[in-house]
């Protein structure tokens, strides 16, 4: 496709979720420019400023933070036209509130997450108005990787909580096991981390679902053995309330953003 027939993209905001968005395959299929907290606008892809903006932008993500959005959104109207589809990335900022602040109908908000660097996203998309939803959407968006349609609002506060704040979940949980068994290797023994994360990925790749994970428990926890000297005491520790609790505080944390919009210094 020629430079000059695809669409034109405009990322306000380009931090940690903007980069991680901007892969090949969608510099391929789209003209991006990003707006930086300078107001300065950059093509992505001939690496240069733009020194005069025309709003003809037919895509624009906004991958600023709520607090921003909440707090001087409408400063943004002016880079949208009547064509323009918002795509909000933004957690708990609902739609309702993006419609009156750029004061535009054409709006879908997405949870993408970091994985999309790699094309393995699981993008979750919800919107007021199906149609929004065509096949130029879907390109795009399938660049990040796959794609998970919603139908009501809050689904996407539970997909911020597991999908979007969930990659950090894991990696921290990983990481607690990388450290606790490096803590027991030492000083006898030498543990390398490598093969600690080749572990999680075996045992992930034979039990993919939560009754082979619960079978698979069972057939390695014998009477009296190790494994159940183990399993025993992680279940004690009440582990299953901790995971809850953790999804549930991004939940509700997601759930409450959007009220904060009139407490501009907290
Ligand atoms: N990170 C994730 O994994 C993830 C996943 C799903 C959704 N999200 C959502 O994505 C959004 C961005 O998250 P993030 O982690 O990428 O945050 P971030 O790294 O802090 O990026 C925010 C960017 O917005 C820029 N910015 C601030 N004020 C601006 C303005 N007035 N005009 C234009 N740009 C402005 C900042 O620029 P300066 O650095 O110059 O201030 C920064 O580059 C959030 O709403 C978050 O809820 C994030």
């Amino acid at each position: 496709m020629s430079a000059t027939l695809k669409p034109k993209v405009l990322f306000i905001g380009f931090g940690h979720l903007a980069k991680s968005l901007l892969s090949k395959k969608l510099l391929n299929s789209v003209n991006i420019h990003a707006l930086n907290s300078k107001g300065v606008i950059k093509n992505i892809n001939l690496k240069k400023k733009i020194l005069n903006f025309n709003n003809d932008y037919n895509y624009i993500f906004f991958l600023i933070r709520p607090k921003t959005f909440l707090t001087s959104g409408n400063q943004f109207q002016k880079y949208l036209s009547k064509e323009t589809l918002v795509i909000s990335c933004m957690a708990g900022v609902k739609l309702s509130t993006i419609e009156k602040t750029l004061k535009s109908k054409k709006i879908v908000r997405i949870m993408p997450n970091v994985m999309a660097s790699n094309n393995k996203s699981q993008t979750h998309i919800y919107m007021k108005n199906k149609n929004l939803f065509d096949s130029k959407l879907k390109k795009i968006l399938s660049t990040f990787g796959t794609i998970i349609n919603v139908r009501n609002e809050d689904q996407i506060n539970f997909a911020t909580a597991v999908f979007g704040s969930g990659p950090a979940f894991i990696a921290y949980i990983v990481n607690i096991f990388l450290k606790a068994s490096k803590k027991l290797a030492k000083p006898y023994h030498h543990m390398n981390e490598k093969e600690v994360i080749e572990l999680f990925k075996n045992v992930l790749e034979t039990n993919y679902s939560s009754k082979m994970l619960d079978d698979f428990v069972r057939s390695i926890s014998s009477k009296k053995g190790t494994t159940e000297a183990g399993v025993n005491y992680i279940k004690s520790q009440k582990i299953e309330k901790i995971i809850y609790t953790t999804f549930l505080r991004a939940y509700q944390r997601s759930k409450e953003i959007d009220s904060e919009k009139k407490n501009t210094n907290s």
